[in-house]
């Protein structure tokens, strides 16, 4: 485990920011004193309420985490998760601090210390490692320099993560920047996709090999026929 002295870097356990090391994470300096919901969050927050009985508002904590996320993105330009706003998402919703602790350091789609600019998540599930995510990953270290799964590279324009599977098997292997996935990804067109990031262009998700949806590369080569002609 992290030290917890703000100086010794978090081992490489894979995965995204949950887990052990979120505890000493939450004690690090970069953490702010202060949170509140802007105006944009404030104006979305009680369509989600209404979709849970008054009594049950402890249910809305993951869309309310997610809304402190996206904030924080707009704000700062890093989607994380500060531990003094799971504070104000447990006020909002009238629960306990540890039950918005435990179920922000489960998921890993939330980011419990600050990340890079953008967060890079190789899928590393059975069909993505069967179609190439090691080189997924390697492109991803060899342009970013970063050495381990949860690192920050040293320019804080990237972090690296490894996920389980993100649902677009069909097209794998799959890279996840931020909220768009990048499929049929090899080693080289990883490589191009990051250096694009790097100048600040956001490349069209989806397909690299331009596939749509999941069909076949090229020509159709199934339901060739229209029945009756
Ligand atoms: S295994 Fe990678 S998207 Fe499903």
């Amino acid at each position: 485990m992290s030290s917890g002295d703000g100086k010794t870097p978090p081992p490489d356990i894979g995965g995204g920011f949950g887990g052990t090391h979120a505890v000493d994470e939450m004690e690090r300096r970069e953490q702010p004193t202060h949170f509140a919901f802007d105006e944009e969050s404030e104006k979305r927050i009680p369509e989600i309420l209404a979709r849970y009985p008054e009594n049950r508002k402890a249910s809305a904590v993951i869309p309310l985490l997610w809304l402190v996320q996206e904030q924080m993105r707009r704000q700062t330009g890093v989607a994380w998760v500060p531990k003094v706003a799971m504070d104000v998402v447990a006020a909002r919703l009238g629960m306990p601090p540890i039950r918005v602790y435990e179920v922000a350091t489960f998921y890993f789609m939330f980011n419990t210390r600050p990340i890079g600019r953008y967060h890079l998540q190789v899928c590393g599930t059975t069909p993505c490692m069967l179609r190439g995510a090691e080189e997924v990953e390697r492109a991803c270290r060899d342009a970013t320099g970063i050495t381990g799964w949860g690192q920050t590279s040293a320019d804080g324009m990237f972090t690296l993560s490894e996920v389980e599977c993100v649902g677009a098997c069909v097209n794998a292997p799959v890279l996840q920047v931020d909220l768009d996935y990048y499929e049929d990804l090899d080693y080289e067109s990883t490589l191009r996709l990051i250096e694009a990031l790097r100048r600040g262009e956001r490349p069209k998700p989806g397909s690299v090999k331009g596939r749509q949806g999941s069909a076949p590369e090229g020509e159709r080569t199934t339901l060739l026929d229209v029945p009756g002609e």
